[in-house]
């Protein structure tokens, strides 16, 4: 293979030039002069005023005074760490992204597994969907798959993350509750919001409250697009598998644990690893022809659907180890900035408007929660591929650009754009060329209507036990909920899934038995025509 098992410490050995010194050796004020006194502010006589020019204390205080930076807006919680990805086969018919070219080809990973709801000091164990973000350190730039636990999303459009997020959060007056879904404004707004229903049956279902992070699936939840040297596009689903098998805890042990070890999944991903017991996830894509993209019973830009592995199968295409924990949780894992407009050539987007909506948060959230616009140079976000921009300045600038920064430029320095024209083959990103055409309107496509028909197929894949454990979540959860009219309405939406799943939350909330609903599904759930497409690399 062209890399090598050194390939993996790549990203290690780049971090060296990051490492604090020797800690044995004396300390030193942050300009590095020698200090032999860090237990005594500089005072007038014994009992006397402390003296301004006393730079060591004044330092230490100020820095420590600015330890703190923002927690993240969501994903706040989270475990973080090292390995690496390599493919079992070339996807060089599928896509031109350098690191899935040739089988073994081993790239630089790191990955952070998050809670969504609760703040940094919430406990591990709580029903929340789980952050599953990865950031492939590839030779062409940084790509960062940034997915969750579940396959599926709670709203359709970006418009509805502000406002899903406020109802999510502990509510305003009180801020109850820190790190659990169980309260009204969350069961308002879902009721309120049906094409939520499909994850709530994800959020309900065992799959919310993993065993182990070591023991959990990862999906790129969006439809994206894989682009091939010639500019062909392939929509594609992206799944990680935990090879350790999918293990869930129950409620009760969920509650002993977060009691008891409110740390219980960064202790566990952290243990393992140093052990050397590497936890390792497969990564697998579903393939669709771009001629199948209407092919299907539900829209495959809408993220409340998911695309049913009996339509188009997983094809494992490689396989992620990760070995190596980080040395400094707040340099590596909290600083680390995960974004989905991070693609390198070979990987694009589709217009899904979640996703759209996405591709400019993130990046508007880091300038501040980083501190300004320099935060991809930090150590963990350093790309190990050559970085030339025409950026300069800002807060925290700490390369030395030697020259002048603007182009086109006939003085010396600036980086061209391109140089001799390069295309994706040469490692160039070209954007994919779709052709779109249509006036510019505010609404929801009629193809994103129906918000039930998966729900209700996720019901009926379950077995009793599964089905017993999410009736017994939402009694439980709704059964926390002090207005009535939201218990009920909530009920009503059960009802579109499953009227005995309905009829059983409201007896054991002791709500009345929503009546029939109407006959509304949009579409049918059965299979369309699409097969996605053969896969033909050797596996
Ligand atoms: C984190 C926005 C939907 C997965 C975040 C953050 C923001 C955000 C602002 C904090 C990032 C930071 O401070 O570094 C949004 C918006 C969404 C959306 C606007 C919808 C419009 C999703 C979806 C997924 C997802 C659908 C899963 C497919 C994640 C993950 C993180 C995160 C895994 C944590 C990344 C980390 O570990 O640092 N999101 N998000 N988000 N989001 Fe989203």
């Amino acid at each position: 293979t062209r890399d090598t098992e050194d390939a993996k410490d790549a990203k290690d050995a780049a971090l060296d030039a990051f490492r604090a010194p020797d800690p044995d050796g004396p300390l030193t004020t942050d300009q590095g002069v020698r200090v032999d006194d860090t237990d005594n502010s500089l005072t007038v006589g014994d009992r006397g005023p402390t003296l301004l020019e006393d730079f060591h204390v004044r330092e230490k205080l100020t820095h420590f005074d600015h330890e703190r930076i923002p927690e993240r807006v969501v994903h706040a919680r989270g475990a973080g760490a090292y390995g690496y990805f390599e493919p079992y086969a070339s996807l060089a018919e599928f896509t031109c992204a350098d690191f899935l070219q040739e089988a073994g080809t081993r790239t630089p990973v790191f990955v952070r597994f998050s809670t969504v709801q609760g703040p940094r000091g919430s406990a591990d164990t709580v029903r929340d969907v789980r952050g599953f973000a990865t950031k492939f350190y590839t030779r062409h730039g940084n790509y960062d798959l940034v997915g969750n636990n579940m396959p599926v999303f709670f709203i359709q459009d970006a418009a509805k993350f502000p406002d899903f997020v406020h109802a999510v959060k502990p509510e305003p007056p009180n801020e109850i509750p820190t790190g659990a879904s169980a309260h009204d404004t969350f069961w308002d707004f879902c009721s309120l919001q049906p094409e939520s229903t499909h994850m709530l049956m994800w959020v309900m279902s065992d799959r919310a409250i993993p065993r182990s992070l070591r023991m959990m699936q990862g999906f790129g939840v969006h439809t994206f697009r894989l682009v091939d040297r010639d500019g062909r596009g392939t929509f594609v689903k992206f799944h990680w598998r935990p090879l350790l098998g999918v293990c869930s805890q129950v409620w009760d042990e969920a509650q002993l644990t977060a009691g008891r070890d409110p740390d219980f999944h960064r202790r566990d991903l952290w243990d393992a690893i140093a052990a050397g017991d590497f936890p390792e996830y497969e990564l697998g894509v579903q393939l669709v022809p771009e001629q199948d993209e209407f092919a299907f019973p539900f829209d495959l830009l809408d993220p409340t659907k998911l695309i049913p592995e009996e339509l188009v199968p997983v094809h494992p295409v490689g396989r992620m180890v990760l070995d190596r924990n980080p040395q400094n949780f707040f340099a590596e894992t909290e600083q680390v900035a995960f974004h989905t407009a991070n693609v390198v050539p070979g990987i694009d987007f589709t217009n899904d408007p979640l996703l759209q909506g996405r591709n400019f948060s993130y990046l508007d959230t880091q300038l501040i929660r980083l501190g300004g616009p320099n935060f991809a140079q930090l150590p963990v976000n350093r790309p190990l591929a050559d970085v030339r921009t025409n950026h300069r300045d800002g807060y925290g600038q700490q390369v030395v650009h030697p020259g002048t920064s603007y182009a086109p430029n006939s003085v010396g320095g600036g980086c061209p754009a391109t140089m001799g024209g390069g295309r994706l083959a040469e490692g160039v990103f070209e954007h994919h060329q779709e052709r779109v055409d249509g006036a510019a309107v505010r609404r929801r496509s009629p193809s994103f209507a129906d918000h039930y028909s998966q729900a209700a197929l996720f019901w009926r894949s379950m077995a009793g036990w599964e089905q017993q454990h999410i009736t017994e979540a939402f009694a439980f959860e709704l059964g926390k909920v002090g207005d009535r009219e939201v218990r009920r309405r909530m009920v009503g939406n059960l009802a579109h899934v499953d009227p005995g799943l309905a009829a059983d939350v409201a007896l054991r909330i002791g709500e009345p038995e929503p009546g029939a609903p109407p006959e509304d599904r949009a579409v049918a759930s059965g299979a369309g025509d699409a097969a996605g497409v053969a896969f033909s690399p050797a596996l």
